[in-house]
């Protein structure tokens, strides 16, 4: 009779990487029992804590929330911390896990993201407020709060980034994470340089070098829509003038009650 909650053994094949003392990536197996509940990031530690301390990968929070341990598992780009490992155990019985793609290794699944957070910082993703604040408080509409709620919730893991092909190609580009978050600020109405904002990201490397190809929605493990923000931006881009004089406009009554 079968047991499913019987303990079965599965191999994780990890891609292994040294700079200092390899020549090139290679693939290492390792014998994980899997236990009810765990994650792939629960296999790694594992691995890590009883079979080899030298595997090294990112990770802090273990709830979906700091975007640290993103890496490639199976062939996609994900968290490992929630995606459960009997989901991905494949017909051979493993599990392949790697580092994101198309960013240097610093060591097996620890990449160097320092372009990724360039790219971040151009996008200025703070918020530059008008100088007249209100004296209480910020108000918006329902419908404002609701256009900003999806790119909110972005915790700038990467795995979009890493998914997007024309950053594989090596083209100079903002990426999808950096116009989610151009897209949150522009959209705003707290924030006063929607037409600076625009202007930054319609360059040669910005809005217009994406080819509408998904990966990153594929990729996103929040199921965010970065395409779809950046089609918004290009078509905002547009009328950048009349969104200034709109949220300067709007920015006299934020202070206001909004009509139910
Ligand atoms: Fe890249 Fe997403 Fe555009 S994958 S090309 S940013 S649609
Ligand atoms: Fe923080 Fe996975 S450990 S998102």
């Amino acid at each position: 009779m079968s047991n499913n909650n019987a303990q079965r053994t599965v191999t994780v094949r990890i891609q292994r990487f040294n700079p200092d003392t390899d020549k090139k990536p290679y693939m290492q197996d390792y014998q994980v029992e899997m236990k009810p509940g765990m994650t792939v990031l629960d296999a790694l530690h594992e691995i890590k804590t009883h079979q080899d301390g030298t595997v090294t990968y990112r990770r802090s929070c273990r709830h979906a929330i700091c975007g640290s341990c993103a890496m490639h598992i199976n062939g996609r780009n994900t968290l490992a911390c929630n995606t459960p490992l009997k989901n991905e155990v494949t017909h051979k019985n493993t599990v392949t896990i790697g580092p994101l793609p198309y960013l240097p290794v610093i060591k097996d699944m620890v990449v160097d993201r320092t372009t990724f957070w360039e790219e971040y910082l151009r996008v200025k993703p703070w918020l530059i407020p008008p100088d007249d604040i209100p004296e209480k408080e910020f108000r918006m509409s329902q419908d404002e709060v609701k256009a900003l709620h999806d790119a909110e919730t972005c915790i700038m893991c990467g795995a979009c980034y890493s998914s997007c092909a024309v950053i594989g190609l090596n083209k100079k580009y903002i990426g999808p994470h950096a116009l989610l978050k151009s897209f949150m600020r522009v959209l705003d109405p707290r924030d006063s340089s929607p037409a600076e904002r625009l202007e930054e990201v319609s360059g040669a490397d910005g809005v217009y070098r994406c080819h509408t190809i998904f990966n990153c929605i594929d990729a996103c493990p929040k199921g965010l829509n970065p395409t779809q923000a950046i089609e918004t931006l290009r078509k905002l881009a547009q009328k950048r003038q009349k969104l200034e004089e709109a949220r300067r406009e709007r920015q006299k009554h934020l202070n206001e009650p909004i009509p139910a």
